[in-house]
């Protein structure tokens, strides 16, 4: 089969780890090959920037075809260094796509600049129309969280925030480009933020309407709107219309991002009927934690201080019986049930078996599951990013009363009020509602909360259902709830894979 159209070039700005391009890039066309083609993205942090240049570094090749060398670095049996060596040119092209920038900065836009140009400069005429811009200018600004804190700052003048004005950069590179269509994902915060007595959100669809005030005019799409079809453009679209509820698209995460996308309007019907046949395919599907993460290796998290297999049952063992000690005032059917499952957890010597805290083999059985299969890659027989963490040992007595609370509940994180006062942590306001989900278990049967880039400092937050394991989620697990492909390799921030000193 002959290729009916060129991909289209996709320029990725503030790109993180490169999540949307990955989604982008999964798009093959009806010839076996990719429907867009990364050619720049832009990204300030440098761990997620280095994930980011391995990532173009896979995409140099076509579509399973990725070198054996590749899955040594995986491994562990080369470097990246030996990797770069062994494949220049690939490397040099994947140094070449993802740029470690600040936008924004003199140094930094001078270097995107430039690559814009030189992409340009490869076509003659329109060239614009060969481009699809992605991204989203940060979010701490628009934050319902990063407002609350602001609010309390009182030099804090929401005009002279930078990050308020960060789409600007986002809005003078698609004036630049004169792309044919662009995909600007933000948070919900931004629907309610102002600056002086204007909406940011009015605002912003007023300039992306004309980006610069000069050239193309963008039709402005919701892809999911309340009350009609995917891809909108009602007159009448209300600012919620602009949210997207990957949950409700077979995504096993609750992530609620605004999302939108401008489509050229010289260009509307060819690009349209391009996106519409890429974007949502998913609707109505429902997806849960449990059906990404449990077939993944079992492991047992850490003791911060003292750490070995032994002692970390031992910890468990003696959290589940002060967890039965706790309620044994309490006659309520709930507690029964909870007490029942410690005791089955203290008595039962097969249980708290896991050994390991890192997994690298997985032998997993092929599937014919379509979200599975897009994660899965058939030539890794190992997982990587699968590394547990070490916890306090009251935390770790906290997290198997919650995984516990969870299964006998069917569902439910217990709350500040459920805990028994003896597990409760030292936190003079615990009880004052503020710290209502301080501890929350990814539960079984459903989507998971939104996973954030902090997830290493919030192991409370996402602490895995299974209380046999009594832990919080590792990066793969938390890569799968948010759809990253398993041979994407995260290559973290040192704090990461450290211990969890701190607690409550
Ligand atoms: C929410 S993340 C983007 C996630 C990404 N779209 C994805 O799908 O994986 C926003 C990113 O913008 C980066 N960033 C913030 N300000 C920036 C700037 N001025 N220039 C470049 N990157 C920036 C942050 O480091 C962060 O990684």
């Amino acid at each position: 089969m002959t290729r009916q159209n060129t991909p289209y070039k996709v320029v990725d700005l503030f790109a993180g780890p490169g999540g949307l391009a990955e989604g982008f890039s999964s798009i093959l066309d009806d010839t076996g090959q990719r429907a867009f083609d990364i050619v720049m993205s832009v990204e300030k942090e440098a761990s997620a920037h280095r994930t980011l240049r391995l990532r173009a570094f896979t995409r140099q090749f076509n579509h399973g075809e990725l070198p054996e060398a590749y899955y040594d670095l995986l491994r562990g049996r080369i470097d990246l260094a030996e990797l770069a060596e062994m494949y220049a040119d690939e490397w040099q092209a994947a140094e070449r796509e993802a740029i470690l920038a600040t936008l924004g900065s003199e140094e930094g836009d001078q270097l995107v600049y430039d690559r814009l140009d030189e992409l340009l400069e490869t076509g003659a005429g329109d060239t614009g129309r060969q481009f699809i811009v992605i991204g989203g200018p940060p979010c701490q600004a628009y934050s319902l969280i990063g407002r609350a804190r602001n609010a309390g700052r009182k030099d804090y003048d929401p005009e002279t925030d930078d990050r308020h004005f960060l789409y600007r950069e986002y809005i003078s590179i698609l004036s630049k480009l004169q792309p044919a269509a662009f995909v600007m994902e933000n948070v919900k915060g931004m629907l309610s933020s102002s600056v002086g007595k204007q909406r940011i959100f009015e605002k912003i669809m007023v300039d992306l309407e004309r980006p610069g005030r000069i050239g193309h005019e963008y039709l402005l799409l919701a892809l999911a709107p309340a009350e009609s079809d995917l891809l909108n453009a009602e007159p009448n679209l209300k600012p919620r219309d602009f949210i997207v509820r990957a949950e409700e698209f077979g995504i096993p995460q609750a992530r609620h991002r605004v999302f939108i996308v401008g489509v050229r309007k010289d260009l509307i019907e060819e690009t349209t009927e391009r996106l519409t046949q890429t974007f949502l395919r998913h609707q109505g599907e429902r997806r849960t934690t449990q059906d990404v993460i449990a077939n993944l290796p079992a492991l047992r998290s850490g003791l911060s201080r003292g750490d070995a297999p032994e002692a970390w049952s031992e910890a468990v063992r003696a959290g589940a019986r002060k967890i039965i000690a706790a309620l044994q005032s309490s006659d309520c059917r709930l507690h029964q049930n909870i007490t029942e499952a410690a005791r089955n957890l203290c008595e039962d010597a097969a249980k708290l078996e896991v050994r390991q805290r890192k997994s690298t083999l997985s032998e997993l059985p092929p599937s014919n599951d379509e979200l599975e299969r897009f994660l899965r890659d058939p030539r890794l027989s190992f997982t990587i990013n699968h590394e547990s963490r070490g916890h306090m040992a009251d935390d770790l007595t906290r997290y198997l009363f919650c995984a516990i609370f969870a299964r006998v509940t069917d569902g439910q994180s217990p709350r500040a009020r459920d805990f028994p006062a003896e597990l409760a942590p030292a936190h003079s306001n615990w009880t004052s509602g503020k710290f209502a989900d301080r501890f929350k278990v990814q539960v079984e049967g459903r989507p998971s909360t939104t996973v954030t880039s902090h997830i290493s400092k919030d192991g409370h937050y996402y602490i895995h259902p299974d209380p046999e394991q009594c832990r919080s989620l590792t990066v793969r697990e938390a890569a799968r709830l948010q759809t990253f492909p398993d041979n994407d390799l995260f290559q973290l921030l040192a704090h990461f894979r450290g211990d969890a000193r701190e607690t409550s």
